[in-house]
């Protein structure tokens, strides 16, 4: 069967025509004095990531799904889908070469009756491994791992978009992981043989290597960035790489952007792939406030890294969340409360969207003079800040090529909704390829109007947002901005 949802690179040009024309439509009412929403009314956190063009997922217990409660919001919330269990290699190998797949087809048949993207996890993980596989030696694990990695990439093949072909292959230390057997006896060569095996039985999935406590930029994630650097410099399949997220309130790293983007400018999706922020217990409406900002963090970061392919949360309810079973003491991890209930979470997600609009949509009659009834959504309408705007270019550069990054800060005292910046390229600049916006050229004028879902900032907030350009060996820096027509500062 195949994949129900375009690949998302595919799902976001889509998402880019389908603002154009809800842009086209609102100029062309505009004139007659009518105002109407920019885009279609948005929901549900799937309606504002799918618009913008990334996936919104979670984790899966196919048991839970009788629970009417957890399956509607499934249903409704998520564009993208990933087995929590159901896929991993005691799940579906429990004796040598005897496969069993009931549980996982179950997330699978889900995905497709749900139009949800499959992403599939794990095929190799030194947790989770069938008893059976502890007395192999080191050439018997190799042949069993390749033939798990066969069996069950082959069996979902069509159906799941990416997969985590390793998992947790790496120490804090940035050293191979210690204590995992097919570290200790296959050796370092077992994360490359699992690469090509995938890529042999699914040639059109997308591979990832994923792993936890990467989200900085520190010894282990530099691991696996050079991992991801020598496979790529060897042909080594690798398209892609997992952040799991599995964070503390409060503790989103400061680097955690940068740090995505390093892996993306390898040539690598980037993805978050088990997000959950856990607070010490009880929980209190002060830590609730903190993890919603913690959560909005992590989306935006995910909305300003243009390979960022989206954010899948580690289950629904706290209910069953694994937190409180690993972390003693911790839990509260999730975006809904043990009843179902949205947490302050759930708001703060959509914001980094840019927030849920109304769902009724006004009628225009295209007769005469219309009568405007229906206040213009913020987005559209672009409020110039009182204060003023400060922005910082920075920019990395090669022979003709370079890679700008800006990020505008609103210095007023009043939000902006909706924001244009323009600037001019002093030296035959040219944008190649912008992202976290929409930028258009004109001679050397540059026009840059925020993406759907970075359109507010803050009074003292800021945005950010870049592109790639080309330049004939001058790249002198532009010498000044404007933000909805007021000139900035420079930082
Ligand atoms: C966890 C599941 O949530 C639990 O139900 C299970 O008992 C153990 O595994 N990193 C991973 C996930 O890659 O597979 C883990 O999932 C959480 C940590």
């Amino acid at each position: 069967m195949a994949v129900t949802r375009p690949p998302a690179h595919n799902r976001r040009r889509a998402a880019t025509r389908t603002i154009a024309v809800a842009l086209a439509a609102t100029i062309a009412v505009g004139a007659a004095a009518v105002a109407i929403p920019a885009a279609q009314a948005a929901t549900t956190l799937k309606d504002l990531a799918t618009a913008a063009g990334k996936d919104i997922g979670f984790a899966l217990d196919p048991n839970r799904l009788s629970e009417s409660a957890y399956k509607s919001i499934a249903d409704s919330e998520f564009n993208l889908v990933v087995a929590e269990n159901a896929m991993k290699w005691d799940a579906t190998e429990p004796s040598q070469n005897s496969f069993s797949y009931g549980s996982g087809d179950q997330v699978a048949s889900y995905a497709a009756s749900t139009g949800k993207e499959l992403y599939g996890h794990t095929l190799v993980w030194h947790s989770q491994m069938p008893g059976w596989t502890n007395n192999l030696s080191g050439t018997a694990l190799e042949s069993a791992m390749k033939n798990h990695v066969t069996n069950v990439a082959t069996h979902f093949k069509g159906k799941v978009s990416s997969w985590d072909v390793v998992n947790e292959a790496f120490g804090e230390n940035g050293e191979r992981r210690s204590d995992s057997p097919l570290q200790q006896k296959i050796g370092d060569g077992y994360i490359e043989t699992a690469f090509r095996t995938a890529r042999a039985a699914d040639p059109n999935a997308k591979l990832c290597i994923n792993d936890y406590n990467t989200d900085a930029i520190n010894s282990k994630s530099t691991a696996i960035y050079n991992l991801v650097r020598d496979f790529k410099s060897r042909g080594v399949p690798i398209d892609c790489v997992g952040f799991q997220s599995h964070l503390i309130t409060g503790q989103v790293p400061s680097s955690m952007q940068q740090n995505l983007q390093r892996f993306a400018d390898l040539g690598v999706d980037v993805r978050i792939t088990e997000l959950d922020i856990r607070m010490t217990m009880p929980s209190d409406s002060s830590k609730l406030a903190t993890q919603a900002a913690d959560y909005k963090k992590v989306f935006q970061i995910c909305n300003a890294v243009s390979r960022c392919q989206g954010v899948t949360i580690w289950g629904i309810t706290d209910k069953y969340s694994w937190v409180p079973g690993v972390f003693s003491g911790q839990g509260a991890a999730l975006v809904w409360d043990d009843n179902y209930n949205k947490k302050p979470a759930y708001d703060a997600i959509a914001s980094a969207f840019g927030g849920i609009t109304p769902t009724a949509t006004p009628t225009v009659t295209p007769t005469v003079t219309p009568t405007p009834t229906v206040t213009p959504t913020p987005t559209v309408t672009p409020t110039t800040p009182t204060g003023g705007c400060q922005v910082s270019y920075s920019v990395n550069q090669w022979n003709t090529g370079f890679t700008a990054n800006v990020t505008v800060k609103n210095t007023s005292t009043s939000a902006v909704n909706g924001w244009t910046l323009t600037f001019s390229f002093p030296s035959g600049q040219t944008v190649t390829q912008a992202w976290s916006s929409v930028t258009t050229q004109s001679g050397s004028a540059v026009t840059v109007k925020n993406a759907a879902w970075n359109g507010s900032i803050p009074a003292g907030g800021s945005q950010q947002f870049g592109f790639n350009g080309s330049h004939t060996g001058t790249n002198t820096a532009p010498s000044s901005f404007s933000l909805n027509g007021t000139a900035c500062s420079r930082a």
